[in-house]
């Protein structure tokens, strides 16, 4: 080779050197000893071994104040780029705290604006690996620009590809609403952290003392707020996760999400699922085990797991194909519809519809919760959410009811009603306006004023009221319920029934977007 082609390449190795020092060794071995991985280590991580390909490794930030023209870093503190997981295109932008703290200047936005733009165009999934002290401090208002270029990004992506948000870091100020616009969030556990305004802020303007894991760490996230949807204890269980998660979804919206085959017999009978609901009505089980019990493998990815328990969602596959579960759980608030729940659950519905994930409804909810608080909480309008996204999905929708069906949330629970395609029922299914102890002391209450024996009367009637109401088959004598099944036969008439819906094509009327109570 001739000097001056050596040259030049000598020139592209050395670039790409500098490229590779980030932020400098130091501040690399500061990030392993926190046990948090540089930018690069985790955006490899997360893709197929090998298959990441950087782009931009070359841009530097414009800023040329505060002896920021002294301090210019390849790359200006995020990797950006794309790969494979499970061999499917994925993009993905990984901020770089040892670069000036993982902070956004104007070139950093550009970058991730770039492969907001190409995963768009492509049909393809981003997931963004968050650790940021936010706004480029040197930069002002060119920094906050940049966070908004970002923001509308993700707004016009959504519900096009999948946006994964994971906190592997700080995640402060106004940066937090990328993430919180994306389908979904995850945070290690004690090391991420998001907050519209930290501790000090706090400490100033309310004088409430709070650290920041008790503020906005992972735990904060997953079980108080709801904001979050999942914790991992560390980098590698994020990246598992974050795999995992795109397992189940589709590319893009105008494809379906892989399928996955099984060695898991389609027509497996389920025993367990026999004596699972208990014959006292007012006694809880754990509605998990009956996912478990119908899922491939009995596999079962939870979605928003310690958050609004009286309601479980997430993923799991049915012959192979990716179905999102909503579930009432009568381990929790006996599986009461609240504000919490309505609202976690009117989300994933919304963000299964949106990437042609069936829905699976397990229905045992003895209606919404009573109080002030719910009331005044706004439960009618957060109920409605739950409603409404049921309503408008046009995905197939199959529903079950092991047991309570009760008053509205009959309705809501992805009743025959509002479009469910198949609705079945389990012999122990109670589907009624209410319980047969309420329904009798409202009906029956002049009688039982007068009656000799009030408490044995009250007994005989509640007996009747429950003969003829708490079953299934007044609901299925009116087609409201497609059939009452066998819990063993779970599984295999599930399977039927995806099986049959999966060329369903259903559209609601044309409009710019319905207005949903938000
Ligand atoms: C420029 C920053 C920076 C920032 C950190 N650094 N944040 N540089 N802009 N926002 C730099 C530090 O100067 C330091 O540089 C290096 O990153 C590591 O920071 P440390 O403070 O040493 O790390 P640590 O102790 O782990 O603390 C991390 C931190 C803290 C909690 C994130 O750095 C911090 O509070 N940063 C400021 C956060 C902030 O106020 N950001 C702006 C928020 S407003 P050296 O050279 O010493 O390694 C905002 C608005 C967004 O983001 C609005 C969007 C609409």
């Amino acid at each position: 080779m001739d000097a001056e082609r050596q040259h030049l390449l000598d020139r592209l190795a050395a670039m790409e050197a500098k490229a590779l020092e980030a932020g400098g060794q130091e501040r690399i071995a500061k990030q392993h000893a926190a046990g948090k991985k540089s930018a690069r280590e985790r955006a490899e991580a997360l893709v197929d071994v090998g298959s990441f390909v950087e782009l931009d490794r070359f841009v530097t930030h414009q800023c040329r104040d505060f002896g920021m023209a002294d301090q210019i870093v390849l790359g200006d503190g995020v990797v950006t780029g794309f790969g494979r997981v499970d061999g499917r295109l994925v993009y993905v932008f990984a901020q770089d705290f040892t670069v000036f703290g993982g902070s956004l200047s104007g070139a950093h936005a550009r970058k991730i604006c770039k492969v907001m733009d190409m995963a768009t165009k492509n049909g393809a999934p981003v997931v963004g690996l968050n650790d940021s002290g936010g706004a480029r401090i040197q930069e002002g208002v060119e920094s906050l620009g940049g966070y908004a270029d970002i923001f509308l990004r993700n707004v016009l992506a959504s519900g096009v590809v999948p946006q994964i948000s994971a906190i592997l870091g700080p995640c402060a100020g106004g940066a937090v609403y990328s993430p919180a616009i994306t389908d979904f969030i995850a945070m290690v556990d004690q090391t991420a952290y998001m907050f519209v305004t930290g501790p000090d802020v706090i400490k100033t303007v309310t004088r409430e003392d709070v650290t920041k894991e008790a503020l906005g760490g992972a735990d904060a996230h997953n079980r108080v707020s709801g904001v979050a949807h999942f914790k991992v204890p560390d980098e590698d269980a994020m990246m598992a996760l974050v795999r995992e998660l795109l397992s189940y979804l589709p590319s893009n919206n105008m494809e379906e999400a892989p399928k996955r085959p099984t060695a898991d017999p389609v027509d497996r009978a389920c025993p367990d699922l026999v004596e699972i609901v208990p014959t006292n009505p007012n006694k809880p089980y754990d509605v998990k085990d009956v996912i478990h019990g119908i899922a491939d493998e009995g596999r079962f990815l939870e979605v928003h797991g310690g958050y609004a328990t009286n309601i479980v969602v997430g993923f799991c596959r049915i012959n192979g194909r990716s179905i999102g579960v909503v579930a009432n759980q009568p381990a929790s608030l006996a599986g009461c519809l609240d504000v919490n729940a309505s609202i976690k659950a009117a989300r994933f519905v919304r963000t299964c519809d949106a990437f042609n994930v069936p829905l699976l409804t397990l229905v045992d909810v003895p209606g919404f919760l009573p109080g002030t608080a719910q009331e005044h909480g706004g439960i009618i309008k957060h109920g409605a959410k739950l409603l409404y996204a049921f309503a408008e999905a046009t995905v197939p929708k199959v529903t079950l009811i092991l047991r309570k069906a009760y008053g509205g949330a009959y309705d809501v629970m992805a009743s025959k009603h509002i479009r469910a395609d198949l609705n079945f029922a389990w012999p122990t299914a109670e589907i009624a306006v209410m319980g047969a102890e309420g329904a009798v002391n409202i009906i029956f209450r002049a009688e039982l004023a007068k009656a000799a024996d009030p408490a044995a009367r009250r007994a005989e009637l509640v007996a009747d009221y429950r003969e003829k109401f708490a079953n299934p088959y007044r609901a299925a004598s009116l087609g409201y319920v497609d059939d009452v099944i066998r819990p063993e036969d779970t599984r295999k008439r599930l399977a039927q029934a995806f099986e049959s819906l999966k060329d369903k094509r259903e559209q609601n009327p044309p409009r710019k977007h319905g207005n949903i109570p938000l």
